[in-house]
């Protein structure tokens, strides 16, 4: 049995319906996307089942899915900090940027903080070159550039997720 499509029936259609039968690999992006925002990231079966809802072969979404940082292929924390150390970031201080916001957090990069919270990940670049240091966070089923980063800003930046966390939990 489909899963995601028994799950999603409705929004499966209403996504397909936006593309022509013969053009209907193009709902490939926007079905991962809803997978994502079900499980936090997009599991092995998720991209077999839509594979099979779209016809194509499961490779051709695995391979998709591992082009893009936006798309993730394993569980991790509810946001995901993804710090870009690509070339033009690093001249501008991005890994130093990278091992201080781990160091705060207690982990390693692509490691996940022990309340499950944030994911810290390294990825390749952003498209923002001039703003380095820069990260940008995956979440809620949002994601938000943060440019010109330095640690205390990053810091801010975390220690208002947790408060906002401790709110929903009170
Ligand atoms: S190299 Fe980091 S955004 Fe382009």
């Amino acid at each position: 049995m489909n899963q995601l499509l028994s799950k999603y029936e409705k929004e499966i259609e209403r996504i397909r319906a936006k593309y022509p039968a013969d053009q209907q690999r193009s709902a490939l992006m926007p079905l991962l996307f809803l997978a994502q925002r079900d499980e936090g990231y997009i599991s092995l079966q998720s991209m077999h089942e839509i594979g099979e809802i779209l016809e194509i072969s499961t490779t051709e979404v695995t391979t998709l899915v591992g082009f893009y940082s936006l798309f993730q292929q394993e569980p991790g924390g509810r946001y995901r900090i993804q710090i870009c150390n690509d070339i033009a970031c690093a001249l501008r201080g991005a890994d130093e940027f990278l091992q201080q916001v781990c160091d705060y957090l207690g982990v390693k990069p692509g490691e996940t903080t022990e309340d499950g919270l944030f994911t810290v990940e390294s990825v390749m670049c952003l498209a923002s070159c001039l703003n380095a240091p820069l990260f940008q966070v995956q979440g809620d089923g949002a994601i938000r550039y943060h440019d010109h980063q330095t640690l205390e800003t990053a810091i801010a930046f975390i220690e208002s997720v947790r408060e906002n966390q401790a709110r929903e939990a009170a």
